[in-house]
C-alpha cells in the first residue's frame, strides 16, 4: 500500500498551492502494475483495500448477527476453500460467480435462503482477482461471533474436510479502533466516511426488502434516508450529502462542480475502471466525492418503468416524489455521488 499512500501525500502536497484545484488521489497508476511482486504483508496487498471498499458494505465483519445482510468474507472463503482448491481453482469460482449471481450458480445454500441471492454489479475482472488472491493468501478479519456461529452450523471439528485447501483458513479478530483518523490521508478519510453511510443505508435498506418487500422500503427510504445520512454526519462531525444529476428527491439535485465529478465518474464506470475518489483541499476544509454505483438490486426502485419497476412501486415514487427523474437506470451506472465535507 506504500505507493498508494505516498502518491495521495504527493498529489496533496502538490494540490495546495493552486488552492480549490481538485485532486485524483490515483491509485490506479499502481494500483494493477505490481501483479506478480510477492506481496509480503497482508496490509500491503491491493486485494485488501479493493475488498473493504467493493465488498465490506454488504459482507461487514461489524455488523451482527443479526442485523447482517450478507455471510462474512471469512464464511465465503472457507466454503469456497472445500475440496482440495488450488488457488487458480478459488480465483475462478469467486470470477465465475460475480459474473453471474444466480441462486443456480451459488455454493451457499442458506445464504441465499436467507439473504437473498447477491444483487448483480459488474467489477471489473482485475478487482476480483486481486480480491480472490488476497483472500486465499492471508488470514481476513472476521467477525466476533463468527467461530462460535461456525461450529453451531458445522459441528466442532466437522471442518475436516475443509482443512484441505491450501490458503489460510483462519480469520483474525478485528480491533475496530484500529484506523487512528490521523494517520488517515484525506482520500481515506473520506472514503471511510462514505462507505460506513453507504453501510448504514444498505443495512436497512436491504433488511427491510428482504423482511417486507420493495414498496415498505420505500416508504422507509422516504422518511429515513435523510435522518440516517444526517446521523452519519453527527457520527463522523462532517457533512455527508447523496447527490445526483438526476435526483429522486429534488433536495439532492448536484451543483455545477458536483456535476462536473459526476461526469468524470461516468466515464469511468463506462470503461469499467474503478473510481479514484476526488479531494478538493481549501485553506481550513476538504471536500471529498466518491461514485455511488447501481447493483441490481437498485433496479427495482431506480430501473426501467415495468420491466424492473413493479407498476405498484411506480406509482408509489410518483405520489412521493412528482418530480422523480431517477429512473431508467441499468446497472454498474453511477446514480450519484457522495459529496463530503469535513474539516482538516
Ligand atoms: C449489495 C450487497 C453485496 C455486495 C456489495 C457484495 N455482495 Fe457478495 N453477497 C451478497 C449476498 C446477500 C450474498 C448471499 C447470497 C448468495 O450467496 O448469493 C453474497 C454472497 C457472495 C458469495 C457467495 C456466493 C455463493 O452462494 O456461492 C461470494 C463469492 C460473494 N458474495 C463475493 C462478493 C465479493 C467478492 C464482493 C465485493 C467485490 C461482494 N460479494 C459484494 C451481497 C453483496
Ligand atoms: C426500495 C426502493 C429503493 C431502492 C431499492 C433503492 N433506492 Fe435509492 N432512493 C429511493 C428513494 C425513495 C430515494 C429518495 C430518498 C429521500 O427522499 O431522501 C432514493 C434516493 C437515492 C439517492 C439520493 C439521490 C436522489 O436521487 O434523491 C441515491 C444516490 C440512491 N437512491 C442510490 C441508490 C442505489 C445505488 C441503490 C441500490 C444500491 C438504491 N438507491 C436502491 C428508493 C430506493
Amino acid at each position: 500500500m506504500k505507493p498508494f499512500i505516498f502518491l495521495i501525500v504527493f498529489t496533496l502536497l502538490f494540490s495546495c498551492k493552486d488552492g480549490q484545484k481538485p485532486t485524483y488521489a490515483s491509485k490506479n497508476a499502481v494500483l494493477f502494475s505490481n501483479d506478480t511482486e510477492v506481496v509480503a504483508n497482508d496490509q500491503e496487498h491491493l486485494g485488501k483495500k479493493l475488498m473493504e471498499t467493493n465488498c465490506y458494505v454488504c459482507h461487514s465483519t461489524t455488523a451482527t448477527e443479526e442485523n447482517r445482510i450478507a455471510p462474512p468474507m471469512i464464511a465465503i472463503k472457507k466454503r469456497y476453500l472445500m475440496g482440495n482448491t488450488s488457488k487458480q481453482a478459488f480465483i475462478n469460482s469467486l470470477q465465475d460467480f460475480i459474473k453471474n449471481p444466480t441462486e443456480k450458480n451459488a455454493k451457499m445454500f442458506g445464504a441465499v435462503k436467507r439473504f437473498g441471492v447477491m444483487p448483480k454489479q459488474a467489477f471489473p475482472e482485475e478487482t476480483i482477482k486481486q480480491i480472490a488472491d488476497y483472500m486465499f493468501e492471508f488470514e481476513i478479519e472476521q467477525p466476533e461471533w463468527f467461530d462460535k456461529h461456525y461450529d453451531q452450523e458445522h459441528g466442532k471439528g466437522n471442518g475436516k474436510g475443509m482443512q484441505n485447501g491450501k490458503g489460510n483458513q483462519k480469520g483474525k479478530k478485528i480491533n475496530q479502533q484500529g484506523n487512528n483518523i490521523k494517520s488517515q490521508s484525506y482520500s481515506e478519510r473520506g472514503l471511510s466516511y462514505a462507505l460506513s453511510t453507504k453501510a448504514e443505508l444498505g443495512k436497512n435498506l436491504m433488511g427491510k426488502i428482504q423482511k417486507e418487500g420493495t414498496l415498505a422500503a420505500l416508504k422507509f427510504c422516504n422518511i429515513k434516508a435523510y435522518p440516517l445520512t444526517d446521523s452519519m454526519s453527527v457520527v463522523h462531525n462532517a457533512t455527508i450529502k447523496r447527490v445526483s444529476d438526476k435526483p429522486r428527491n429534488p433536495k439532492n439535485l448536484a451543483n455545477s462542480k458536483e456535476n462536473a465529478y459526476i461526469r468524470i465518474f461516468k466515464d469511468d464506470a463506462a470503461l469499467n475502471k474503478e473510481s479514484d475518489p476526488i479531494v478538493v483541499e481549501s485553506n481550513d476544509n476538504v471536500k471529498f466525492y466518491y461514485p455511488i454505483k447501481t447493483n441490481s438490486m437498485c433496479l427495482q426502485c431506480h430501473g426501467k418503468p415495468t420491466s424492473d419497476v413493479k407498476p405498484i412501486t411506480l406509482a408509489e415514487i410518483n405520489k412521493l416524489y412528482p418530480k422523480d427523474l431517477a429512473i431508467g437506470y441499468n446497472e454498474n451506472q453511477v446514480r450519484g455521488i457522495w459529496s463530503i465535507t469535513f474539516n482538516k
